[in-house]
């Protein structure tokens, strides 16, 4: 029989059903920050979102959150397309779908106290005195490492780290079941990274979340993610469960990005082979309809600067979109 914890890792909570998001910018022009992407995260998992800053993690993020409405395709929270949900839905789905943001400085008010950013969310989702208000706050604060002496402070009396503690507070607050992670630590010194994804993963055992987590570096979402998605230009061009992606890694990209991770092993390095990427990541806006890798890969043929790669399944979990494979 299937462990009933599996069964729940592979119900759906949610699918970004073929999703983008195009903004008009100067002159007429379209820029396609998510170019028909499709996904799912699952009951109790982390998926991991990689790429290059400007490949469109952050819009994506925020269209799952209903922050952004896509300009094509639908996301689907619980079996529910988010843009027909009625009044009482929205106010459910505001609080069990949260967002921590990239930036714990520019997310924070300057002009609230911590108790006030902390409090908010519960103080609109829910019917609590004023007593069992502070007692949630300074709960909250205790599971992110913060204090009741914290709670009278604001934001700009916090180191970066401890801003983001508040920020994951307040996603916290109002009992989410899936948090959307966007780049929680890329702000962060790196060795405040590693306390905060294990608090990270510690809250995740703690209240069965399911977390989208952002990153630029593959290194950062290894330990924390069960699957991995890797973006370009606005598309995903692999998807893989973590442990495959690190150790068959099909897409030129995503090779060149792993051979770019440093490792302690020094004869591990020298046998590696470095793929360099070459060039800048191309301009979203107007983009060709080939592989939009293709100006930057050494493998390109010239089919792939003619002919758009479609992403295929090549394995239980494995899909990659590269003309090479399986062609
Ligand atoms: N509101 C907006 N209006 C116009 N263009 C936007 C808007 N938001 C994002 N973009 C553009 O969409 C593209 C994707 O941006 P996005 O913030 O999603 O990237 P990202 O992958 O999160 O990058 P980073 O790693 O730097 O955070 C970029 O070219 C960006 O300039
Ligand atoms: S489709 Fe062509 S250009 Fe694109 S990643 Fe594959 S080999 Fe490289
Ligand atoms: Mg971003």
């Amino acid at each position: 029989m299937a462990n009933p914890n599996e069964t729940e890792k592979n119900t759906p909570l949610v699918w970004a059903d073929h999703i983008s998001k195009y903004f008009h910018v100067a002159r007429g022009q379209v820029l396609k920050a998510v170019n028909n992407v499709n996904f799912e995260v699952r009951q109790g998992e982390t998926v991991g979102l990689v790429g290059e800053s400007g490949c469109g993690k952050s819009t994506t993020g925020r269209c799952l959150v209903r922050l952004y409405e896509p300009t094509r395709g639908t996301v689907w929270y619980r079996g529910k397309d988010v843009s027909k949900l009625n009044r009482a839905e929205k106010k459910e789905f505001c609080s069990n779908v949260q967002m921590i943001f990239q930036n714990p400085y520019s997310s924070l008010n300057p002009r609230m106290t911590v108790k006030e950013i902390v409090g908010e969310g519960m103080a609109l989702h829910g019917h609590y005195s004023q007593k069992e208000l502070d007692d949630k706050v300074e709960e909250l604060l205790h599971l992110v490492g913060l204090g009741r002496d914290h709670m009278s402070r604001f934001p700009h009396e916090f180191s970066g780290g401890q801003r983001q503690r508040i920020g994951i507070a307040r996603a916290l607050s109002v009992n989410p079941e899936f948090i959307v992670c966007d780049e929680p630590i890329s702000a962060l010194d790196v060795s405040i990274q590693a306390q905060v994804i294990n608090m990270l993963k510690h809250l995740q055992e703690q209240f069965s979340l399911t977390y989208l987590f952002i990153a630029h570096d593959l290194s950062v979402v290894k330990y924390i993610s069960d699957r991995v998605i890797v973006m370009y230009l606005g598309t995903i061009v692999e998807e893989a469960e973590a442990d495959e992606l690190y150790s068959h890694p099909l897409h030129p990209y995503t090779q060149a990005l792993l051979s770019a991770i440093p490792i302690a092993d020094p004869e591990l390095t020298r046998s590696r082979k470095r793929i360099p990427i070459t060039g800048e990541i191309p301009s979203p806006i107007n983009p060709k309809d080939c592989c939009q890798f293709a100006d930057r890969c050494p493998y390109a043929t010239e089919r792939c600067h003619k002919e758009m790669p479609q992403i295929r399944k090549v394995g239980k979990e494995h899909a990659v979109a590269c003309h090479l494979i399986n062609s």
